[in-house]
Order: structure tokens, then C-alpha cells, then sequence
């Protein structure tokens, strides 16, 4: 008789969009003439850009011919692209990364989800709470996290990290000392950032303890302040404790097209053993590459071109993350974030939970935001809006929620 995998079973309610979505369709499914404004998920709403478009097209024209036809790709991504990610996304900010240490995939959520894999059972995790919840769920599904409980909402073998008010979202080194650090800096939920100097203290931290940090960098596109760090290498020592994420979907609007890389510099070991050589043996046997067509647009994003059109479109988020922003503060709430990620992070008026202000916000406004309580315990009443809706809808939004 087969046997599931019962860490699954350990999983408390279905993921957290999933439920956002099935409470969204119901209200729309009886309130039809209502027009619901969706600031809720992280998608991008803006099409591809011109110049990702363009390298779409030649690239699936040379897959309609025999001599530019592609097959599987290069278990780390093709070199053109490695070689424009080093170039742009390290060089030029005087990192040291080699193309060989960037690994191509389709996204930052399977590779979020999937590192913890080449990390023994017995490594203890911290996370940032509030927190993106694939770190911690594909830690339980793994069965890493202990016993969950179900008032406190948190994992016994967890170390949480609180990110409130009162430490300006910005997480403390924790008291027990853990084996993986996941950081997330611009960060999903509350849009705040980090300084270099402190990014170098949690750096540092790690080298002493021996812990590694996966670092997520999937918003460094929207940092705008000088001394905020876009790859967590621009500190001194981080080529020997981090790993760090990237996805193209954020910078470029790949959500639906699928890109995003991950960095493991060779010098990352554990006595003899490498972590660049575990995630390659990993690439290797269970992924396939991304598709050539997809890494000729992700090369796209690095031309001249592409780069002065991507800068407009995130300029473009920015311009609706400082509408909800000002928006909301002029009608009273507490809200941070939105100055270098295209979050805004937002104190439920009233004393009313995360949940009774989605409730609130969609029956009273129709806006649909994502509940702090989602992302951990100390997001519970709290909130999350996207800047990532179009400038009409988000318009729209924050004056119905300023005329409650
Ligand atoms: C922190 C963080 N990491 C990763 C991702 C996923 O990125 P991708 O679309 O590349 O899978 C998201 C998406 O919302 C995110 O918020």
C-alpha cells in the first residue's frame, strides 16, 4: 500500500492566494455588477516590453528553422544570458560573481522552494515574520519544521524573526542560532528595505555561526534609495555564506513567461563540499532548462533598449506604490513601504484583524488586498496592496477606500 508524504498533511489550510481567490470569486459570483479592483496578488499587469518582445519573436523564428533550432538547453542556462547577468547584475555593482556560479531557471519560487533540498533534515530555518510563505512551506512539506501550532500560528522548529513597527520591519539576528537564514530584501509582505551596513551585519553573523542566508532578491529593481544593497555580494564575505534569488518577473513582467536565476558561489562549502556542486548534481538530474526562446527574452532585458523600457515600467509601478501611499496616509492610515518595492504595507483601522479588513475592503470598496495575518503572526493586522495595477485602477482603488 502506498504512502503520501504526510508532511503535506501537516499544512494548515490551502495556500494562501488560493484562499484569497476563492473568497474573491465567491463575492463576485453574487454581487455580478459590482467592478472588483484586484490589488491583492503580486502579478504584473503592464504587457511585455518592446524589446522583449522583439527577441521573442527572432527567437521563435530560429526554432522554425533547422540550422537555429534549439533543443534541450544547457543544464545551467545558455551562456549568453549567464554572461549578461554577471555583466550587468554583478560587475557593474563590483561583485564578484563568475557566470558559472548563476544557475538559469524559470522562476524564483521553484527555486526558493526547492534549495532547501540539498540541506540536511536537521538544519533549522529562520524566517522573517512577516514572511513569503514558500520558505517556510516547502520547509514543512520536507518535514523540517516541528509540530504546528494552531493558536500561535507558528512551527515548533522554526525560528521567527518578528519585522514590526517597532523595529522598522527590519528583522533582529535572532537569539538561537539557526542553520538557514532566509532574507527577503526589498521584502514581500511589508516592502521595507535594509541599509549595506546592515545587510553586513547579518553577513557577518552568518560566516561566524556557520549559518548560510538565502537571500531573495526578486524586488532589487525597485530600490530607489542610494545606500539600499541590490545583491546581497555587494558585502564583504557574502561569497562564503549566501545564495541569492533573482526572478525576471518583477523587473520585466516575466510572471507568465517564466525567468529567474540563482547564485551559489563555489567558495559557499561545508568542509570539502561544495553547495554549487550539490545545486548543479540537482539542475542536472530533476530540471531541464528554460526554454532557449524565454533566455533570448531574459538577454533582451539587459540591452540598452530593454533597460530604458524596463526602467519606465517600473518607474510606472513606483508612480501607483506612491499614489496608494500618499492616498492612504492622507486618509489617516499608519502605511510604510512603497519607496523601494511595490508594496505597501498598511495598519487595519479599528482594531480589525487582517481578515475582517479584507472583508471590509472588498464589501465596502470592492478592492481586494492580501491580509497581513497571511504572511505570519506578525502580520496579523496588517495589510498588503500592490502598486502592480494599472495607474486607472489604482487611481480607482485608494479614492474608494479614502471616500469609506
Ligand atoms: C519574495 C518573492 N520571491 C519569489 C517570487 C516568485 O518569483 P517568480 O515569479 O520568479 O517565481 C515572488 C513572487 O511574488 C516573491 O514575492
Amino acid at each position: 500500500m502506498f504512502k503520501v508524504n504526510d508532511n503535506y498533511l501537516k499544512l494548515p489550510g490551502s495556500y494562501l492566494f488560493s484562499t484569497i481567490g476563492k473568497k474573491v470569486n465567491v463575492y463576485a459570483a453574487a454581487n455580478p455588477d459590482k467592478k472588483i479592483i484586484r490589488l491583492g496578488i503580486g502579478d504584473v499587469t503592464q504587457p511585455l516590453a518592446p524589446a522583449i518582445i522583439e527577441s521573442l519573436h527572432s527567437a521563435v523564428d530560429e526554432m522554425g528553422a533547422a540550422e537555429t533550432f534549439h533543443g534541450y538547453a544547457p543544464d545551467l542556462g545558455y551562456e549568453f544570458l549567464r554572461n549578461a547577468i554577471m555583466e550587468n547584475d554583478y560587475k557593474a555593482r563590483g561583485c564578484e560573481i563568475a557566470a558559472d556560479e548563476i544557475f538559469v531557471s524559470d522562476g524564483a519560487k521553484c527555486d526558493s522552494g526547492n534549495i532547501q533540498e540539498i540541506f540536511s533534515i536537521d538544519n533549522k530555518i529562520a524566517v522573517c515574520d512577516p514572511v513569503y510563505p514558500v520558505y517556510v512551506d516547502t520547509n514543512v512539506m520536507a518535514g523540517r519544521t516541528g509540530v504546528y501550532d494552531t493558536v500561535k500560528e507558528t512551527w515548533s522548529n522554526v525560528i521567527y524573526m518578528p519585522c514590526t513597527e517597532d523595529n522598522g520591519f527590519a528583522p533582529e539576528l535572532p537569539k538561537e542560532t539557526p542553520d538557514i537564514i532566509y532574507l527577503c530584501f526589498p521584502n514581500n509582505p511589508t516592502g521595507s528595505t535594509i541599509t549595506k551596513d546592515q545587510l553586513q551585519v547579518w553577513v557577518d553573523y552568518a560566516n561566524k555561526v556557520g549559518a548560510v542566508i538565502i537571500y531573495d532578491a526578486a524586488y532589487e529593481a525597485y530600490i530607489s534609495e542610494e545606500n539600499v544593497p541590490h545583491s546581497i555580494y555587494e558585502c564583504a564575505g557574502a561569497r562564503t555564506c549566501a545564495i541569492e534569488l533573482h526572478s525576471f518577473s518583477k523587473n520585466a513582467g516575466f510572471t507568465g513567461v517564466r525567468l529567474g536565476y540563482t547564485v551559489i558561489p563555489k567558495d559557499l562549502k561545508v568542509g570539502d563540499v561544495t553547495l554549487h556542486s550539490l545545486w548543479a548534481r540537482r539542475h542536472g538530474t530533476k530540471y531541464n532548462g528554460a526554454p532557449y526562446i524565454v533566455q533570448k527574452a531574459g538577454e533582451a532585458v539587459y540591452s540598452p533598449a530593454g533597460k530604458e523600457q524596463l526602467k519606465k515600467q517600473v518607474a510606472y509601478y513606483m508612480n501607483n506604490a506612491k499614489y496608494i501611499f500618499d492616498g492612504l496616509k492622507e486618509a489617516g492610515y499608519t502605511v510604510s513601504g512603497g519607496v523601494n518595492a511595490p508594496y505597501i504595507w498598511l495598519k487595519a483601522p479599528k482594531n480589525m484583524t487582517s481578515w475582517e479588513f479584507f472583508d471590509y475592503l472588498l464589501e465596502q470598496a470592492n478592492v481586494v488586498g492580501t491580509p497581513g495575518s497571511g504572511f505570519g503572526p506578525s502580520g496579523e493586522t496588517y495589510f498588503r496592496l500592490t502598486a502592480f495595477g494599472s495607474y486607472e485602477n489604482t487611481v480607482e482603488a485608494i479614492n474608494r477606500i479614502k471616500a469609506l
